[in-house]
């Protein structure tokens, strides 16, 4: 043994499971004041239980689990509702805000608020410490109290206004709303003053919605019912996007694409979305029912898996562009549902006319292959994704795609453990496109 590795007389070296260390390092940041007794009495255990972990009955188990989900979900909420109050004026202001989580979590959210303000200067003051960024260091002190901070600024009106316009009344779910923004947050949110009106009000605004409303079904029904579809005409060359000069162009022409069948029973033509400046590209199969009806892509289940994940590795989707292999939603009508169906080689063929003029109009660095369909359509081969996922292929023309899976196939799997291990494989991936951006 090393002089540096040498122990004390007596000691013992006591080795545990990885896991238990980023359980324990997010355990130990509980407001509980038994936490460091609690994950002294697992590493005890651990010593004569190695596998205790993977006992997921065991009470102290759960409530290791418990802990780390309470202080996930406080680091969360922090990251949805701290609202920074402006003071001073420029060149000189600061932006504090001040915010009471339930756990010790500031400094391991502080990196976050640095990676999404790195160019103010910026603190973010709580009951048990403050987080304080000048432009260039990260300094965590002492807790401060409300009366700190600041009480009202110019955008608070700005914050009102927005949530006023987001609101659909129509949606109202008082509960899911207050579990999503509990009332403890209410008080240091600029918009919650508008929440008991909205409340209030919300019948009578979506009676008023409601008499909006278009009478005829939604457009996808019509088309279902149609018995009879006209011929489809022949594409004149200004329709089919070959002149298009932007993306607004060829996303026009798309809408009378006729390339293959799928169009007649889809709703509309799912263009890509994003700046036409995106250096990344990411590339899924085909729009879902959501995004059939929408318009957008990734805007339904696999859409939520998407935006959590890319929010997750701090990647701003708004700063990249989301398209599909196959523009048309394909589908089995089954009762009143409407049931994916896998695009087959000659429509994944037929629709690469559109993923190519997309390309070549953005010119990415770097294009991402959201699994087996995307992978097929860019590199005009079958790829097998779970073996090759993380992996950067150049093409013939220098474009690099990275291969990694589809959102989809984590909400198809069941067993939570197996799916949160394949959320964070895929998190992963996310992490080294941003990575390979940098
Ligand atoms: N799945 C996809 O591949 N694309 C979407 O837009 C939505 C779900």
């Amino acid at each position: 043994m090393g002089e540096q590795t040498r122990q004390p007389p007596g000691s013992t070296t006591l080795r545990v499971p990885r896991d238990f260390i980023a359980a324990a390092e997010t355990a130990i940041l509980h407001s509980n004041p038994e936490r460091f007794a609690f994950l002294y009495r697992l590493l005890w255990r651990l010593r004569s239980e190695p596998h205790l972990l993977k006992i997921a009955s065991d009470p102290d188990i759960r409530r290791l689990e418990a802990m780390g989900k309470s202080v996930r979900r406080d680091i969360h909420k922090m990251r949805a509702f701290v609202r920074f109050r402006q003071i001073g004026d420029s060149p000189d202001e600061r932006y504090v805000a001040w915010f009471e989580p339930d756990h010790y979590i500031v400094e391991r959210n502080a990196p976050f608020f640095v990676r999404r303000f790195t160019g103010m200067r910026w603190a973010i003051l709580t009951p048990h410490a403050c987080a304080d960024w000048d432009g260039e260091r990260l300094a965590i002190g002492p807790g401060a109290r409300k009366d700190d901070a600041p009480l009202e600024d110019t955008s608070e009106a700005l914050w009102r206004t927005y949530y006023w316009n987001i609101f659909n009344p129509a949606r109202l779910k008082v509960k899911a709303m207050q579990a999503e923004m509990p009332k403890k947050y209410w008080r240091n949110l600029p918009e919650a003053s508008l929440i008991p009106d909205l409340i209030a009000g919300a019948d009578e605004a979506a009676k008023e919605m409601i008499a909006r409303m278009p009478s005829t079904p939604a457009p996808h029904h019509a088309k279902m019912q149609a018995k009879h579809w006209p011929v489809p005409k022949t594409p004149r060359q200004d329709e089919d996007g070959a002149d298009a000069r932007s993306i607004a162009q060829a996303r026009k022409a798309a809408e009378h694409c006729r390339r293959c069948p799928l169009w007649r029973e889809a709703t509309q033509t799912v263009f890509g979305e994003g700046p036409e400046s995106a250096r990344i590209v990411f590339v899924g199969e085909q729009p879902g029912d959501q995004e059939d009806i929408a318009g957008k892509p990734f805007v339904g289940p696999a859409g939520k898996v998407f935006d959590d994940i890319l929010e997750e590795a701090d990647l701003d989707r708004a700063i990249t562009y989301v398209t599909n292999a196959v523009k048309h939603f394909k589908f089995e009508p089954r009762g009143k549902r409407r049931i994916h169906s896998k695009p087959n080689a000659g429509e994944v063929q037929a629709c690469r006319w559109w993923l190519d003029k997309e390309l070549s109009l953005i010119k990415p660095d770097l294009v991402v292959a959201l699994g087996a369909t995307a992978a097929q359509s860019l590199l005009g081969k079958p790829v097998a994704i779970t073996r090759m996922r993380g992996e950067v292929i150049e093409r013939d023309d220098g474009l690099r795609i990275f291969l990694t899976i589809h959102p989809s196939f984590i909400l198809r799997i069941r067993e939570p453990e197996e799916k949160q291990a394949e959320r964070e494989r895929f998190l992963k991936d996310i992490k080294a496109v941003k990575a390979l951006m940098a």
